[in-house]
């Protein structure tokens, strides 16, 4: 049986008894509105640890003024139902207010790895994302944390959050799950018209170009920067954000092509906008 918490302090006690238990907890932190890139992660911890748990909170904090947290998609029921499909053991859904009685005294600022990539459009967003695991880690006392590569940046700024705090927490990073057309699973999808849903598969398809480049030998970053944009302008209505080649997980924008590297692209339809990303290894 799933249980459902939405106070922070009934979680805690409840996590703590776990603990004393002798058994491992994996956490699976989300906004809702599941899909399978979710379920992903969810079915990954379930095979790992003992108690699986789940968070769905659409935090404020990490949403921009002119971003969509007030119509960002929300069916708790639906959502409860997924979860409990997938063997999740404690759903934690707190109220807004719960996670923020007050005004924060103190608050994180992420200072590396955000001056790339959605950290460039999004300011303040990787500080809002870092100021709610740490509660997050905090309330739910994990051995393991599950993010999606789908958002790679976030799990480079996930890194550098447990590296520096010491958090004893295993960072298990999950690769994007994607629809048959390839376009990556996102709660966003749901935005975009039936024009723009048809259009989105191609911006995986120009990182697979971008990718097969690379393995025919192609090292410069600003050539594969253009395969990119020249793909996606050639199939969609979409205005690009980014399209940016860098190191990961430490996110340096590369001229040339080394180590292991990340190359991503963020886009606006009308709709929504939409990431993805592709890692391509090289020695
Ligand atoms: P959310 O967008 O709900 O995503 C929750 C987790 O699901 C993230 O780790 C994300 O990378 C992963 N995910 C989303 N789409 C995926 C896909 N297609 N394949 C694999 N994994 C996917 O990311 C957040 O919420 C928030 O920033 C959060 C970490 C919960 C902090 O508020």
């Amino acid at each position: 049986m799933m249980i459902v918490v939405d106070r922070i302090a009934t979680m805690q006690a409840l996590m703590r008894q776990y603990r004393r238990e002798g058994k491992t907890i994996g956490f699976v932190p989300t906004m809702g509105y599941l899909h399978d890139g979710h379920a992903a992660l969810i079915d990954r911890a379930r095979e790992e640890n003992d108690i699986v748990v789940l968070s769905i909170f659409v935090n404020p904090l990490q949403f921009g003024p002119n971003e969509d947290f007030a119509r960002y998609p929300r069916d708790f029921e639906r959502d409860r139902r997924i979860a409990g499909q997938h063997g999740v053991d404690v759903l934690f859904h707190p109220e807004a207010d719960e996670m923020y009685p007050a005004p924060l005294s103190v608050q994180a600022v992420v200072k590396a790895r955000t001056d790339v990539l959605c950290g460039r459009s999004r300011p303040g967003h990787f500080d809002g994302v870092a100021t709610v695991l740490i509660k997050l880690f905090n309330i739910v006392m994990p051995d393991r944390a599950y993010f999606g590569m789908k958002d790679a940046q976030q799990v480079a700024v996930v890194d550098g959050l447990i590296r520096d705090f010491n958090f004893p927490i295993e960072l298990v990073p999950v690769p994007t799950v994607r629809e048959t057309d390839g376009l990556a699973k996102s709660s966003r999808n749901v935005y975009l018209s039936p024009q723009e849903r048809k259009e989105a598969p191609a911006l995986y398809e120009a990182l697979k170009a971008a990718a097969a480049a690379v393995d025919r030998g192609e090292r410069n970053a600003e050539a594969i920067r253009r395969l990119v944009r020249e793909h996606i302008e050639a199939h969609t209505h979409a205005e690009i954000d980014y399209v940016e080649v860098c190191s990961y997980p430490d996110l340096t924008p590369l001229s040339a092509l080394a180590g292991t590297v990340l190359i991503a692209v963020a886009v606006r339809f009308a709709g929504a906008r939409l990431i993805d990303n592709i890692m391509v290894e090289l020695p």
